[in-house]
């Protein structure tokens, strides 16, 4: 028997999902597996159930489309036609072409440049009380991106790519209110785009005139290989998704994880003690996955508790049932994977950090059906090889030469842009060892 989407229980008076997201996510937590919500005065149904939101990840792009956070963000919000948010026939073929360097080999092919990078910005840190773990680690992880994506000739042109991340999460967080704002109407937004793209461009020619070891020239030299060789626009689309897909949301994980580590001092320590017997190897970039699991196990945790990329969404295109509900065509759907990932009925003492929430190999079918940091279904995240392998290997190299120590132990407050992050960071000591 079907339902139509009348049935479905609505709840007029909800926050909104992006501005207030702990208020929303506090209330929608108690609202049974779904039920209809208004977004900016328009219907919208929200998913609890994490069978329904694999449903909805897994739905062909004939029944979904993109949704309406980030629908107006494609060209006014300076992402143009990239990845993320194509639903088209041409996504295959760029799915295609930056698959293959992203990969899990195509990752450990990076792992000395990236080893590199992350060494040397962590020798590059001073012992403070004033440890600030998300410019740190966005710092960090910014420099490891642009050391494989761009070969290091990012780094003069770090404030550009700061300055448009200011301005285009500002932007989100105001679209994803009011559909009708229009980002480049703003000075500071249109200069920062504009920096940005002279970047972008100026880097694509160098790499298709001449190019080197880097993820860009793969990526370049694949587009333009094919039947549907890529053009500069193109390509520039795909690049400023992977900076934005790929470095905020990897540096917030790492600066979770800072947090978590500086208040849990038995794992650091145990972390540390499996880094002793690789400490300054040349090849520890090849060798921390089988010496220091516990690297890895941080981050799968990490992502639990804050799965950065929380907030999913999807418009239906083509009428699209959904455990025996007809939706309708255009009804937008939402879902935020941090429910799932603290149901306590799935999750013992969700709230609180361990690694035996999400042991390596060993999770119940309950928990591998409720953990979705990465999304699933076509549009998964296809940079997880990098971000897995890179977050792991910096957690080692951290623990290799640092210590973080908590200065109070207050539960962080969480706030939402694109991205969930804590208002405010706390305040680390950084100690050397
Ligand atoms: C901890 C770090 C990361 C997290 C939590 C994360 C999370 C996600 C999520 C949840 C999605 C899917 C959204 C959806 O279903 O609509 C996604 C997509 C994507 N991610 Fe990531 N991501 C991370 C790191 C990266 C990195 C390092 C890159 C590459 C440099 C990357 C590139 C992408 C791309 C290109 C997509 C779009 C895929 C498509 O639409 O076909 N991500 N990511």
């Amino acid at each position: 028997m079907t339902q139509t989407i009348e049935e479905v229980p609505l709840i007029p008076d909800m926050p909104h999902p992006v501005a207030e997201w702990s208020n929303f996510i506090a209330r929608a937590s108690a609202c049974g597996p779904m039920f209809r919500f208004l977004l900016n005065g328009e219907e919208a149904l929200w998913l609890n159930d994490p069978t329904l939101m694999r449903m909805l990840l897994k739905a062909p792009f004939s029944e979904v489309g993109v949704g309406p956070l980030i629908k107006g963000f494609e060209s006014a919000g300076g992402l143009g036609f990239a990845i993320t948010v194509n639903y088209s026939d041409s996504w295959r073929p760029r799915h295609h072409v930056l698959q293959r360097p992203l990969s899990h080999r195509g990752v450990r092919e990076l792992g000395p440049l990236l080893h590199e990078s992350l060494r040397t910005s962590l020798a590059s840190w001073n012992a403070t009380d004033n440890f600030d773990p998300e410019t740190m680690m966005t710092d960090l992880i910014l420099d490891a991106l642009g050391t494989t994506l761009f070969s290091g000739d990012h780094r003069e042109f770090i404030d550009v790519i700061h300055a448009f991340d200011v301005e285009r999460n500002a932007a989100f967080v105001k679209i994803s209110q009011d559909p009708a704002y229009i980002p480049s109407e703003r000075k500071e937004f249109a200069q920062a785009l504009g920096a940005l793209d002279a970047f972008i461009y100026s880097m694509i020619s160098t790499r298709r005139a001449a190019p080197r070891e880097d993820l860009l020239s793969r990526i370049v030299t694949s587009a333009l290989q094919g039947d549907e060789p890529m053009s500069d626009q193109e390509l520039r689309d795909e690049v400023v998704g992977l900076i934005y897909a790929g470095h905020k949301t990897t540096a917030n994980t790492l600066a979770f994880a800072s947090c978590i580590l500086a208040t849990h001092p038995d794992i650091q320590e145990t972390l540390a003690a499996q880094v002793a017997a690789i400490a300054g190897a040349p090849d520890f970039h090849e060798r921390w996955e089988e010496v220091v699991p516990l690297a890895s196990e941080i981050v799968t945790e990490t992502l639990r508790l804050y799965p950065v990329g929380d907030l999913i969404d999807r418009t239906v295109v083509g009428t699209f049932e959904m455990n025996g509900v007809v939706l309708p065509e255009g009804l937008p759907v939402l879902f935020s994977t941090f429910i799932p990932h603290h149901n306590p009925e799935v999750f013992e003492a969700p709230e609180e950090f361990s690694t035996s929430h999400c042991p390596a190999g060993r999770m119940t079918a309950k928990q591998k059906d409720s953990y979705l940091p990465f999304s699933t279904g076509p549009k998964v995240c296809l940079g997880i090889h990098l971000a897995t392998y890179e977050a792991g290997l910096a957690l080692a190299l951290l623990a290799e030469r640092w210590t973080l120590v908590s200065q109070d132990e207050k539960t962080l407050s969480l706030s939402h842009d694109p991205l969930l992050y804590a208002k405010p960071w706390p305040k680390l000591s950084l100690v050397a060892r």
